[in-house]
Order: structure tokens, then C-alpha cells, then sequence
């Protein structure tokens, strides 16, 4: 990457003046001009009134847009994206809106995020659905042969991240996707983490499902997300959670006794929306176009490749992620045994140093580090530092 270009959107983020944020797998940081649209909106709406025909309008253009934005991200249709809060809100929407038998069967694996945990448990608690639990294996084989064991004739539906938030490793999605069909089953992918940091292709992955959000690494608002439902799966996801907004226009109001679905992903967009966060979605999402997603991925590789090697010889350390660039992007993830957690806990008070570390029981700490885009060398240098004394 051009330092010069760099240097300028390492400007974006004020954060960056005084700390090294290596937190996007949480939240992503907002570049200057994603926070100048939504401050611009909602001064916009103040000084217009928040309801005038012409702002509503402005509104409905702006969310159609940022649709078929999303809908390029993801290599999908604009119709089979609908526009939601959160990933768990997208995850809800496919989980609520299948119609299960008891004694279905859904897979999944062994290191999913809590809200998916919740939801699939949920999922099995009110319609007598079976959970089978396959270990997420970084060997792609392993993985596959892992979830083929799992299969029976009634299983449903496999449900996996695409690249997973507890160990960074980029999940063979397409090989997956032949697996299920295959056999029959459903495919929905977790994107929490790959929207934005690596390039994605749906129809290329095959899958059915597909979750993601603004807020991690597209580094747009919290409160904006996106759920991709292929095509020909529609008409087997009930909208739920239905209001005003689910219907479609042919209807007349709340006389018109006609349940008719509005096209595509917009039945599962059901009411009043926060629409100055989904404009800074636009320009957040116009970034990461500007700069390219496979550049931005290329140019993580680049750093995290050393930063894993040197990390993976220090002593008492695991790599949770894997070495090789088609099986991780830049979410850096390791087990460490016997550090010491005074300096550990006090990573951002004394280094200025912002990542996610869980101290457990038993004494070994759990860390990942998210190289975005606008990380320094330098930056990771910092962390290695720490670690090195951490470790002694
Ligand atoms: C893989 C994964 N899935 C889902 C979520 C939940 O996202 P949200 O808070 O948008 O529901 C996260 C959040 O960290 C995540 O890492």
C-alpha cells in the first residue's frame, strides 16, 4: 500500500494519535468521513424536519443504495440482502424463520460466537431441534471430515463462521457449502468477521446464509448489519418479526386485509430504522470499495505473516491461527500459559495497547490481535514487546 495513502487515512482515526487500536474484531473504528455523514444527516434531518416528503424520500434512495452497496460487498443480488442491526439479528432471522420439525438436526461447530450459541440452543429448546457440535479443526480436511461425521438424514442445516472470532482461521466456505448440498442440508455462514477484511463472494462460497455487520471490519456504525438470503431459499424464511415495513406496497394500509410480503431481503426490514447510521454504512462501505477489499486483505498478509512467525516462538505461547494465508486474514489469535497478567492487564494503561486478552482459570490468557488495514509494523512490534516480557 502507498505509504502516502496510508498515512492519510491513519489521519481518519483519532484513536490512532495515541494508541494502537487492534480491536476491529470487536468494533471497528470509524474513519472521519463515516462519522461527518451520520453527524451530516442528522443535522440534515433537524434542519429540515425528521419527516417531510422530501426527507423520506432522500431516506428511500439512501437505504436502496446502500442495499445494492452491500449487495456488491457480498457479490449477491440487492433483493437477497436485507438490511438489519446486528449479525445476531440476521442469525434470528434465518433461525426463527425456518420452519423445523422436532427431531431435526443443525451443525455446528465448536467455536461460534455466544449469540449464535444462544440462538441455535434456543432453536432446540422450543422446536425439539438436535445441536450436533463438530471441533472446529484448522486443517481443512480435518474440518470437513469432522462435519461429514455429524451428518444424518435429518439434518437440516450446518451453521459455521467464515472466519472465526476465537481463532482467526478462514473456514473452507465453498468446500462446505458442496458438503451440505450434497447431502441435501443448508449452508449458513457467520461473515461477522470477513465483510470488509477479505474480499467475499457468496455465489463463489455456495452458501444459502449469510450474516454480517457495518460495525467490525467495513468500520461502519454499530447498529448496521446485513443478512444475504439466496434467492431460491426466500420462500422457506417466514418473516418473524413483521410490521409496516414487511409488507408491500400493493397493500393499502392497515384496512387492506392482504399479507403480502415486500420484495426480497425488504419483508425482514420491518420498521422505523436509525437512517443516519445507515448513511455512514454508505461511505463506510465506500471506503472499503476506494481501497479495494483484496488490497486491503493483501496488505494485511503482508504484516500478519512475521508478526505470527515471531509470535509463534515465544515460549509458552500457542498460535490459535494458522500460518498459511488462504486458511487466516489479519485476526491474530494465541493461548498463553504462565503469563504474567499484571502486565498483560494493564496492555492499554501503560502501552497504549487495545486488543482483547481473557485471563482463565486455570492461568493461561486468551488473545487476539485485529490487524485492520491502517496497522503499522510497529504497532505489532509493540505487542510482541509486551509479550516477550509478559512471558518471562
Ligand atoms: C463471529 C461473530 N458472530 C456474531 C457476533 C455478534 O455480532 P452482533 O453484536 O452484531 O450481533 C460477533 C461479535 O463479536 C462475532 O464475532
Amino acid at each position: 500500500m502507498d505509504a502516502e495513502d496510508l498515512a492519510e487515512w491513519r489521519a481518519w482515526f483519532p484513536v490512532l494519535q495515541h494508541t494502537a487500536y487492534l480491536n476491529t474484531g470487536t468494533y471497528g473504528a470509524l474513519p472521519a468521513p463515516v462519522v461527518d455523514t451520520v453527524c451530516a444527516w442528522y443535522r440534515m434531518l433537524e434542519a429540515e424536519g425528521p419527516w417531510s416528503p422530501a426527507v423520506t424520500q432522500r431516506a428511500d434512495e439512501m437505504f436502496e443504495r446502500v442495499r445494492g452497496k452491500v449487495a456488491a460487498l457480498l457479490g449477491a443480488e440487492p433483493a437477497e440482502i436485507a438490511l438489519t442491526r446486528s449479525v445476531t439479528d440476521g442469525i434470528n432471522i434465518i433461525a426463527h424463520g425456518l420452519r423445523w420439525q422436532p427431531g431435526d438436526e443443525v451443525i455446528l461447530s465448536d467455536r461460534e460466537h455466544e449469540c449464535a450459541w444462544v440462538i441455535w440452543h434456543e432453536i432446540a429448546r422450543r422446536y425439539g431441534v438436535r445441536l450436533r457440535i463438530f471441533p472446529l479443526a484448522n486443517d481443512p480436511n480435518e474440518l470437513l471430515a469432522n462435519v461429514q461425521a455429524l451428518l444424518t438424514p435429518r439434518t437440516r442445516l450446518i451453521f459455521c463462521s467464515h472466519i472465526s472470532c476465537v481463532t482467526g482461521l478462514v473456514v473452507p466456505g465453498a468446500a462446505l457449502a458442496e458438503l451440505a448440498h450434497r447431502h441435501g442440508v443448508l449452508l449458513m455462514l457467520d461473515g461477522a468477521h470477513a465483510a470488509g477484511q477479505i474480499p467475499v463472494d457468496v455465489r463463489a462460497l455456495g452458501c444459502d446464509f449469510y450474516a454480517s455487520c457495518g460495525h467490525k471490519w467495513v468500520m461502519g456504525p454499530q447498529g448496521t448489519a446485513f443478512l444475504y438470503i439466496a434467492a431460491e431459499q426466500l420462500p422457506q424464511v417466514e418473516p418473524s418479526w413483521v410490521g409496516a415495513g414487511s409488507r408491500s406496497r400493493e397493500c393499502k394500509g392497515p384496512g387492506d386485509e392482504r399479507l403480502l410480503w415486500a420484495e426480497g431481503g425488504r419483508r425482514f426490514e420491518n420498521a422505523t430504522r436509525a437512517w443516519g447510521l445507515y448513511a455512514g454504512l454508505e461511505t463506510a462501505l465506500d471506503i472499503i470499495q476506494q481501497i479495494s477489499p483484496a488490497k486491503i486483505a493483501a496488505h494485511v498478509q503482508t504484516m500478519v505473516r512475521p508478526f505470527k512467525e515471531v509470535v509463534q516462538a515465544l515460549p509458552q505461547l500457542r498460535l490459535l491461527t494458522p500460518l498459511a494465508a488462504e486458511r487466516s486474514a489479519g485476526l491474530v489469535a494465541a493461548e498463553l500459559t504462565g503469563y504474567r497478567d499484571e502486565l498483560l492487564s494493564k496492555r492499554y494503561e501503560e502501552r497504549r495497547l487495545l486488543f482483547p486478552c481473557a485471563p482463565r482459570d486455570d492461568g493461561t490468557h486468551w488473545v487476539r490481535i485485529a490487524v485492520a488495514y491502517y496497522v503499522l509494523p510497529e504497532e505489532l512490534q509493540r505487542v510482541v514487546e509486551l509479550l516477550r516480557e509478559a512471558s518471562m
